[in-house]
């Protein structure tokens, strides 16, 4: 046994020094008729790394490698498709270590696999290749959305495909396109936030990002959509707990970010792992076959999520054993079982088809759409490509894109008597969990799954208060990183001229990211009301991950600088934001509550603002979807539209003159809402129709024009089809409203 073991690893590794070109493409559909009924199951299996590695799964040895005979096992016994990930949840690997890692894979899938299929690697590169050490950390996907601006996210997506192909890996599980209308909710800071237009257009640029305009070019990466579908408004707010959507709401809000993936060629999906309306979504055909495949017409590789076909018996209890899971989210539409950790899923669905419960049809038209991916990511020619070909990993070009995507995101929601930006001799005492941390500035999915590893935050030269420093001077500015208490960080903060806190959540992620109240944590409350007491002026900076409520803070500070998860830049482009060196320009890509309980969007209906006195005043967020300030002044003149009736097929032109009358050059979200004034079914106050960022100089002016139809206003229907009235929509861009009529 031990001789075999040896002379197996021996094997492997004289295969795993390189990996050659292993075949042209084939025909699918002839490749699928030599397949055994074991082969074709073992491509719809996705094993987690840990299966294959030395020790066991969840205790694996470190550094982590290869078990040979383990390996040897999943692809001739099992003749698996895919591997994941990095070995439950353990940390972060070099570039080289990845390489070497999924050429051994690929080299004995070579040397041992009968009809030579490529394993498919997947990973989460949720904000950058997180999992390979040294990468460029970007964002996280909240901070993109507050960027509005699709240009840039698409570059962040390419930078982040880039390195992620780097270490080897084709298929990236990103993005998220959940939309987040829950603010508890441990995952919000993964999505592109609440508002259905605003994410369907960071899908796009997202996919564009990631699959480039040829996903086998050694740059791209298979994009996966996820979770699919109604993932983002658990009820309790804690995740995978039951969501409650109306077959309607799922269209309307749930839906379209994916539509949106998919027409622009999204190849993967991953499934949402919760329960909607009381089903499991990995067992409702009705979401997997009936909206995913035959309305929203996708044609890609749907994957479970972790271990979900397990949880249909022990989470969801909708299945009395692993065999009847099986067969119900087979039956609904899955593609691929992330199983990950065992092999049991080949067994039962192997013994599924022989019982004819499941036919072989149904098993190779998975198949031939994961051969498909595979064919189109070039895994056939190319399982990895060369080094050499990724000179940019990590380089100065993707740390500038980090650093402007950063300082794009950065959101500044009240500034009282412009007490931002800093002034050069100004002392500034800077404080807070955020100031002197880099874990903090990156949240969850950073080079660990919970991103909680201090280990990894090896850039004590890129925190806010380091990089404050640099800017403002060490002369200038004092910080609280050696004081042991509150008193003694009190006498130190006395002799500032102003304060900067820096107020941060915990990173978590999933169930361990989940929480029981919004509030701000207690130290946190406590901290800002201490320094308030000094009479300073306070300036917060928030770094959430989730609109934590920070109604009496942000009323006694006199400047709130929303932050969000900004990654390995943020700290230099905060300081650049307070130091005026950058003029913020995000905007919020939700609505910020004011309490706890209060989770009205903007997009609510008339009957959300109706306030225990009657009057229309109970919506009052914090701050309201799409607000941000600049260091310059906006003014907007008109809003002229070319007809105010016009028919179904016809267009309407919207021109927005707007001019910078401050002194500085700033940039302005141009946001064009409507309101359906009479629906059948009862409309929104306000919908975002549109919007553009532009670039305007010191007394510059602009001209924004929007092109749009009245299928730009249609609505999800009683028949849940997308359905246009003929009525008087308005217009609104800031304070000027136009009423069109839709014959
Ligand atoms: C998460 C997914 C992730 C998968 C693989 C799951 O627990 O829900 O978002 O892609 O794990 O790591």
């Amino acid at each position: 046994m031990r001789l075999s073991a040896y002379l197996l690893n021996l094997l492997l590794f004289c295969f795993a020094a390189e990996v050659p070109a292993q075949q042209t493409p084939p025909n699918v559909d002839s490749l699928i008729a030599r397949m055994s009924l074991e082969e074709k199951i073992g491509q719809m299996t996705q094993i987690d790394l840990g299966v294959i590695a030395r020790g066991s799964i969840c205790n694996l040895e470190q550094p982590q490698a290869l078990d040979s005979l383990k390996l040897a096992a999943a692809i001739t016994k099992y003749h698996i498709g895919s591997v994941l990930n990095v070995g439950c949840g353990s940390g972060a690997m070099s570039m080289e270590r990845w390489r070497d890692i999924l050429s051994q894979i690929h080299a004995a899938n070579k040397r041992l696999s009968r009809l030579n299929i490529p394993i498919i690697y997947g990973i989460d590169a949720i904000h950058g290749a997180n999992y390979t050490l040294g990468s460029t950390l970007f964002p996280q996907q909240i901070g993109l959305a507050a960027t509005w601006d699709t240009a840039l996210v698409r570059r962040v997506f390419a930078a982040s495909a880039y390195e992620t192909r780097a270490g080897g890996t084709p298929w990236n599980f990103s993005p998220v396109l959940d939309v987040a209308r829950q603010p508890l909710w441990s995952r919000f800071f993964e999505t592109f936030g609440a508002d259905v237009l605003l994410c369907s257009r960071m899908a796009t640029a997202a996919v564009l990002g990631l699959q480039g305009n040829n996903p086998a070019a050694p740059h791209s990466v298979a994009a996966c959509m996820k979770h699919f579908l109604g993932y983002g408004i658990p009820l309790s707010g804690k995740d995978r707990t039951p969501a409650w959507i109306p077959d309607r709401e799922l269209r309307a809000y749930f839906a379209p970010p994916f539509q949106a993936a998919i027409n622009q060629g999204a190849m993967t999906l991953m499934v949402n792992s919760g329960a909607i309306n009381g089903i499991p979504v990995h067992a409702n055909q009705d979401i997997l076959t009936g909206l995913l495949r035959k309305e929203l017409g996708f044609e890609g590789v749907a994957v479970s999520d972790w271990e979900d076909i397990h949880k249909l018996v022990q989470v969801h209890q909708v299945a009395p054993n692993l065999k009847e899971a099986v067969y119900m989210s087979i039956s609904a539409g899955l593609d691929m079982s992330m199983t990950p950790n065992d092999f049991a899923f080949c067994t039962l669905l192997a013994e599924l088809v022989r019982e004819g419960r499941i036919s072989e049809q149904r098993i190779d038209s998975s198949v031939r759409r994961i051969l498909l991916l595979k064919t189109k990511l070039g895994l056939f020619e190319t399982p990895m490509y060369e080094a050499a070909s990724y000179q940019d990993f990590a380089s100065a070009k993707h740390k500038q894109l980090n650093y402007e995507a950063a300082a794009a995101s950065l959101t500044l929601l009240k500034n009282e008597a412009s007490v931002l930006p800093l002034k050069p001799r100004e002392r500034i005492f800077v404080c807070g969990p955020a100031a002197h941390s880099m874990h903090l500035l990156n949240g969850a999915w950073s080079r660990t799954w919970q991103g909680t590893d201090t280990s990894f935050s090896h850039l004590p030269g890129q925190t806010i208060a380091a990089c404050l420093s640099q800017v403002q001077g060490t002369n200038f500015v004092a910080d609280d990183s050696k004081c042991t208490d509150l008193k003694q960080l009190m006498r130190l903060a006395k002799g500032s001229d102003k304060i900067v806190i820096c107020l941060a959540e915990q990173p978590g992620t999933e169930i361990p990211g989940n929480i029981d109240d919004l509030n701000l944590p207690k130290p946190q409350q406590e901290l800002v009301q201490a320094l308030t007491g000094l009479g300073k002026p306070i300036i917060l900076v928030c770094c959430f991950g989730r609109p934590r409520i920070i109604h009496e803070q942000a009323a006694t500070s006199d400047a709130v600088l929303y932050a969000y998860l900004p990654g390995d830049e943020g700290g230099r482009a905060i300081a650049d934001a307070l130091c005026g060196r950058i003029n913020p320009s995000g905007r919020l890509p939700f609505t910020y509550p004011r309490t706890a309980n209060e989770f009205v969007h903007y997009d609510h209906t008339a009957s959300e603002e109706i306030h225990t006195d009657f009057s229309n005043t109970a919506y009052r967020p914090e701050f309201d979807f799409g607000a941000g300030l600049s260091y310059t002044r906006f003014r907007y003149d008109t809003l002229l539209v070319s007809d105010t009736s016009i028919g179904i097929q016809d267009s309407v032109v919207l021109s927005v003159h707007v001019s910078n009358t401050g002194s500085r050059s700033g940039q302005e979200t141009v946001q064009l809402y409507y309101r359906d004034q009479v629906a059948s079914i009862t409309p929104a106050v306000k919908k975002l129709a549109a919007f553009r960022k532009i670039q305007l100089e010191p007394g510059a002016q602009g001209t924004v024009q929007f092109v749009l139809r009245p299928s730009d206003f249609a609505f999800v229907g009683k028949n849940l089809k997308y359905t246009i009235e003929p009525g008087v929509v308005t217009l609104q861009v800031d304070r000027f409203h136009q009423n069109i009529n839709i014959r």
